[in-house]
């Protein structure tokens, strides 16, 4: 594929200004005729030149909602990936391979109402409400970068919660050593876990995990919404994984169960080819995906495809500081 280097214009600071103050708008305007706000943001997406990532045939946008949190400062150093990139270049096999396959084919989930399963080692096991729990727990802002395995990155607003905060209201027991992860099974509403082919081949449900110590990682979160509104069916409505330093495939998405296990459970990329797609997939620049480099990355930002900027990819995605420490003794090269 041919890249072309962008111009500077194209990252301009007044873009990633009007990214973010729209962002903390959303937030702070409550009661602010939804119809108003909403008919802008309009405008910008199609000046946004989505018609590049395929957005000419998509399906009816399912109805967002605006959520109230806490705005995040801003981050001065990271540029946002514009919205309509966002919800246009996804990766939810459940909904087709191809990158525009999630939006199109998504819009339909219903996700009203939606309870996730939390069991396993905990004292106080219990069927959770999304919808009560975003309403009662506190929702903040964390803008983060996130890397896909496949050598592509953005920057997203994500609205959520700590996985660890939520997790200690079950009282995890000592036993408790991984966090295991469920997705939505539905062959009616999820056409790729009908068809192996429309599917990509994966074995469904798609399913996750973590490490007791990351899951409780500050960092680490549930998300239910981005740019300010839930999330849309392509990103993983009504609640998904993010963790941050990851590749995006730990990402799970549409979570209707959480375990807590003793042994590392199963994952749905490790299980179809191990030798590709490790449990711990902490981004790391120094090791190769066998069939690519993971030195560098294709950062999807504002502008249209000559916009696209190769960048280097950072250890741990850039929150090495942070979680470093977390695989102290570790073979990075054996534990991918
Ligand atoms: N979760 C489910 N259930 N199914 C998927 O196919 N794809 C993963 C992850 N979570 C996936 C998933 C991959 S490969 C990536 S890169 C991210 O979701 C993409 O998240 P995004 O589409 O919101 O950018």
């Amino acid at each position: 594929m041919l890249i072309k280097k962008p111009a500077r214009s194209d990252l301009s600071e007044a873009q990633t200004t009007s990214e973010s103050a729209y962002v903390s708008r959303r937030s702070v305007i409550k009661g602010l005729a939804a119809s108003g706000v909403l008919a802008s943001a309009g405008v910008g997406e199609k000046a946004m030149g989505l018609d590049l990532f395929g957005g000419k045939d998509e399906a009816k946008q399912a109805p967002l909602k605006p959520l109230e949190f806490t705005p995040q400062k801003p981050v001065p150093d990271l540029v946002l990936t514009p919205e309509d990139k966002v919800g246009n270049y996804n990766n939810f096999y459940e909904f087709g391979t191809g990158k525009t396959d999630p939006a199109k084919n998504s819009q339909g989930l219903r996700t009203e109402p939606w309870t996730i399963e939390v069991g396993g080692e905990v004292e106080k096991p219990a069927t959770v409400d999304v919808w009560q729990l975003m309403n009662e727990i506190g929702l903040e802002e964390r803008i983060y970068r996130m890397r896909c395995v496949e050598a592509w990155s953005m920057v997203i607003p994500w609205v959520g919660f700590e996985l660890g905060k939520f997790l200690k209201r079950f009282q995890p027991t000592s036993r408790a050593k991984y966090v295991a992860f469920q997705t939505l099974y539905d062959p009616e509403q999820m056409p790729g876990q009908r068809n192996r082919y429309i599917g990509g081949g994966v074995d469904y449900p798609y399913v996750e995990g973590l490490r007791m110590d990351e899951a409780m990682h500050p960092l680490t979160i549930l998300s239910v919404g981005l740019y300010g509104k839930t999330l849309p069916p392509q990103n993983g409505a009504p609640i998904r994984l993010v963790v941050p330093w990851k590749y995006g495939f730990k990402g799970i998405k549409s979570i209707v169960k959480i375990k807590l296990v003793e042994q590392m459970p199963p994952t749905s990329w490790n299980k179809m080819l191990p030798q590709e797609y490790g449990f711990y997939a902490n981004v790391n620049p120094e090791v190769d995906h066998p069939r690519w480099s993971q030195a560098s990355e294709r950062f999807i930002g504002p502008g249209g495809l000559f916009a696209v900027k190769r960048e280097p990819t950072l250890p741990f995605n850039g929150y090495g500081e942070e979680v470093a420490s977390l695989y102290r003794n570790m073979d990075l090269r054996k534990f991918y």
